[in-house]
Order: structure tokens, then C-alpha cells, then sequence
């Protein structure tokens, strides 16, 4: 398993236990170190007092070497020092011995009145030995050049178990630490992670149409952005089943008709026998059906154009120049064109016109507005179709053709879905054509203006846009 796709918890335990212990053992190793110094100091200073007490009784007086107490004076050092304690006294010639004769000695020269310390075996154990020379007041043997020599050597368990305690102590303090920390590090994650418990109780409670913003009320700053993310993913999902909700409304609503209609005229169909009264009544269902099929198409398209306000339609945004776009439209509507005998004008700019947009949508604007200026003009009639740039950002494609045009009312509400004016009546249609225009070009920064005609007599449509930058 991924170490980040575990709890916190046990992330933070996996990388904190092991750097506390390792901080532990570095600061145990370091300690260790000084520690043996200062206990290695201290135990040598009173190494260095019995060699001292050991050199008070010394006398030469007799002219040979005598010590007082000796006995009695390393058994009380003994005990002190908790470790087996050993002496020697000699003669630097060799020829008088007191105490330990084999005590192993430094192989370097003495200076007399210094102290040397050394670390040496004596009888299979390690030991810690002081030695010392010194003139012999008065002369030993009356020669004057023989030193005294005075060893002092301990046992060094005493010191090594005095060491490991000092080093268990710290052990166990620092354990100690590690427990507090690991307890306080828990409780302040547990209480961290309280709000994230809170959301996941939260979202895994609601219904499934409840589709409210998730409360940031006392988040962590960290998870604001989480959750504001999922506020406005609830938000699109909100908005996508508002439109298929409303693309179902319309469909049963604009569907429920067509489809009686059609099933009255098949019963009557049914009951007919008169071949010529029948054939008029599957005419006239081949035309209900016909104006069904561009009803639904139309409506698909509708649905098609609002799904593609934020879906991922606009990674197809493309610089598409205008005037291109009405010679391509011109070339598909033409059959029609030629079928109506429609005189077409069009006006193309000096320079191309290019918006920056969803190339099918924006053809699917103005191939309404043109299908609408074709079909609605009479036979014979007038359509003229102009690109001009108005200012440096924006640009427009009029539509003029020499029909009925709007009345003031039907231009108002020109867009409502459903919404036929006058002179659709008569013709096939949905009335989903405007809503359509009116749709893609908001999604385009663009907007439309239905204004009477002015050269024609008919309708003007205005659709104007904003230019892509850089033009
Ligand atoms: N060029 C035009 N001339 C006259 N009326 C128009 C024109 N364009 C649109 N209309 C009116 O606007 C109404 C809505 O148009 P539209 O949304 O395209 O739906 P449809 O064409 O299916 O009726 C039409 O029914 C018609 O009355
Ligand atoms: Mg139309």
C-alpha cells in the first residue's frame, strides 16, 4: 500500500517514531560520550586523593621505606569507591616493595611530583591506575638519587555501572518523551480530522437529490479548498439536472400533442374506407409526423447547446473566422435558396473576421437566423447577408430579408423556447430556432438584436461578437 494512502495517523507515527528514535540515539551516543568523561574525571580526582593520602604516610626517617596504615586506609577507599583497590610503594631501584609488588607500571619516564594516569589489566581484570615519583626526603639508603614511586590502581566495574545507570536513566526519560509526544501528536490529529469525520458523516446522510453547498463553518483552512471544489462540482451537477429536467418537460409537453393528434387521425384511418379520404388523412399524418421529427431535433439541439455550456465543448474553442462560416452555410442552404428562388446578397469584409469559439455552435446559430430569413421571406423574395467590424473588439452579421418581419411583441419575446410568431404560424417549425441563437451566442460573449429591416422591409438580426484578441 501507497504510505500517503494511509490514515494521517500512521503516517505521522511512521515518520515521526522513527526520527525521534534516531534523534534518541544520536543524543544517548553523544551523551554517553560526555558522560564517561566528566565520571571518568571525577572517579580519577579521588583516585589521585588516595595517592595522596598514600604519599602523607610514607616515612623515610629510618633511612628505609615504612608505611603507616596502609590497610586500613585503602579498605575505607574501597568502599568508596565500590571496586577492588590496589597500592604499590616503591623504590625506583627496585630494592624495597610495599603493597601490590606486580602492579603493572607505565613504560614511559616519570616526572617527579606529577601524577600519570593509565588503564591497564591486574590480576584478569581492567583497572585504572595513578602513578607517581617523588625525591625521597630524607634520602633513602642516604643515596639521593633513588625516587619513591607510589601507584594507586581500581577496579573500574564501579565506574562502568555507575555510567550504564546514568546511560539507562536517560533511556527511559527519553522514552518517556517519545510516549508524551506520540499521545500529544494523536490527540491533535484526532481533533484535526474531527471536521473531516463531520463532512464525511455529512455527505454520507444526505439524500440522494440533496444537493445543497457543503457548510464550511469551522473547517481547517487546508480543507476549505476540498470542499469548496465539491460545492461547485455539486453546483454543475445541479445545473445539469435542472436542464434534463427541463428537456424532459419539454419533450412530453411539446410531444403529448403531436403524438394524439396522430393517433386520432390513425383511428380514423382505421374506420376509413374511402381509398381517397384515406390517403388525404396519411398525408396529412406524414406532415404531423415530419413537423414531429423537426420538433425533436430541434429540442436535441436546444439540450445539445445547454449541456455544452460546461462541459468540456470548450476545449474545441478554435479562432473561426466569420466570414468562412457563411460561405460554408450559404453552400448547405442553397438547395433550399435555389427551391424559393431567393435573390441572396452577401457582403464580406476587407479583412477576416475571426471569433474566438466552438466552430458547430456558432454555425448553428446562424444557420437558424438564416433558415429563419430563407423560409419566412416569400418565394422570389430578398435576403442579404453583411459581416462589418463596428470597433476594434467587436464585429457583426446582419441578416436582412424582405418578409413579414416581427412585431414589436414577437421581437420582445423572440428567444422564448416554444414561442412561434406571427408568421411562423402557418409553417412548420418549433420555435426553438431563437432560443437556440440566443444560447450560444450569450456562451460566446456575443448577443443578438432583432430590429425591423431597414433596405429590405423585413427582419434585420444583428449578431454581434467579440473579436479573439490579436486582431
Ligand atoms: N426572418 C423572420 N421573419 C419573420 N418572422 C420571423 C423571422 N425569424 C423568426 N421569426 C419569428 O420568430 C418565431 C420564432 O422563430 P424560431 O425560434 O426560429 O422558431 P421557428 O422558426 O421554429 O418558429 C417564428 O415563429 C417567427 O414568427
Ligand atoms: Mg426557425
Amino acid at each position: 500500500m501507497n504510505l500517503f494512502s494511509r490514515s494521517l495517523k500512521s503516517i505521522l507515527l511512521w515518520l515521526l517514531v522513527p526520527a525521534l528514535l534516531l534523534t534518541m540515539l544520536t543524543a544517548l551516543g553523544l551523551s554517553n560520550k560526555d558522560l564517561r568523561k566528566q565520571i571518568t574525571v571525577a572517579y580519577d580526582r579521588s583516585l589521585v586523593g588516595a595517592l595522596n593520602s598514600l604519599n602523607h604516610n610514607i616515612s623515610t626517617q629510618s633511612g628505609g621505606l615504612s608505611l603507616e596504615q596502609p590497610y586500613t586506609l585503602l579498605e575505607f577507599y574501597e568502599l568508596t569507591a565500590n571496586a577492588n583497590v590496589f597500592f604499590k610503594i616503591a623504590a625506583d631501584d627496585g630494592l624495597s616493595v610495599i603493597g601490590n609488588a606486580d602492579l603493572p607500571m607505565p613504560d614511559m619516564a616519570l616526572e617527579s611530583g606529577k601524577a600519570y594516569f593509565f588503564d591497564t589489566d591486574y590480576l584478569g581484570e581492567p583497572v585504572r591506575s595513578v602513578v607517581m615519583a617523588r625525591e625521597a626526603v630524607p634520602p633513602l639508603y642516604g643515596d639521593n638519587s633513588v625516587r619513591i614511586i607510589i601507584q594507586v590502581a581500581e577496579g573500574i566495574e564501579g565506574r562502568e555501572s555507575f555510567i550504564n545507570r546514568m546511560l539507562w536513566r536517560s533511556v527511559w526519560r527519553d522514552l518517556l518523551l517519545i510516549t508524551v509526544v506520540m499521545v500529544i501528536v494523536i490527540v491533535g490529529i484526532v481533533f484535526a480530522v474531527r471536521p473531516l469525520e463531520r463532512l464525511r458523516h455529512e455527505m454520507r446522510s444526505r439524500t440522494i437529490n440533496d444537493l445543497r453547498a457543503v457548510s464550511t463553518d469551522g473547517m481547517p483552512k487546508e480543507v476549505m479548498p476540498l470542499v469548496n471544489a465539491i460545492n461547485v462540482h455539486m453546483q454543475r451537477y445541479t445545473e445539469q439536472a435542472d436542464r434534463q429536467r427541463q428537456f424532459l418537460d419539454d419533450a412530453s409537453h411539446q410531444l403529448k400533442t403531436p403524438l394524439s393528434v396522430l393517433k386520432m387521425q390513425l383511428d380514423y384511418a382505421l374506420r376509413e374506407s374511402d381509398p381517397q379520404e384515406l390517403r388525404e388523412v396519411l398525408l396529412s399524418m406524414n406532415e404531423g409526423v415530419d413537423r414531429a421529427i423537426r420538433m425533436t431535433s430541434q429540442m436535441l439541439a436546444l439540450a445539445r447547446v445547454r449541456d455544452s455550456l460546461d462541459t468540456q465543448v470548450w476545449q474545441q474553442s478554435v479562432s473561426v473566422d466569420l466570414g468562412e462560416l457563411v460561405n460554408g452555410l450559404v453552400r448547405d442552404l442553397w438547395p433550399v435558396i435555389r427551391e424559393r428562388r431567393i435573390d441572396l446578397e452577401v457582403i464580406r469584409p476587407e479583412t477576416p473576421l475571426c471569433v474566438l469559439g466552438v466552430s458547430w455552435l456558432l454555425q448553428e446559430a446562424l444557420r437558424n437566423v438564416l433558415d429563419n430569413a430563407i423560409r419566412y421571406c416569400p418565394r422570389d423574395g430578398k435576403v442579404a447577408v453583411s459581416l462589418d467590424r463596428l470597433n476594434a473588439t467587436t464585429a457583426q452579421v446582419v441578416v436582412e430579408d424582405s418578409g413579414p418581419g416581427m412585431t414589436e411583441e414577437d421581437r420582445q419575446k423572440a428567444g422564448t423556447r416554444f414561442r412561434r410568431g406571427k408568421a411562423g404560424k402557418h409553417l412548420p417549425g418549433a420555435g426553438l430556432g431563437l432560443a437556440i441563437v440566443t444560447t450560444i451566442l450569450q456562451m460566446h460573449q456575443g448577443h443578438m438584436l432583432l430590429e425591423p429591416g431597414q433596405a429590405l422591409k423585413g427582419l434585420r438580426v444583428r449578431l454581434v461578437f467579440t473579436l479573439s484578441s490579436g486582431q
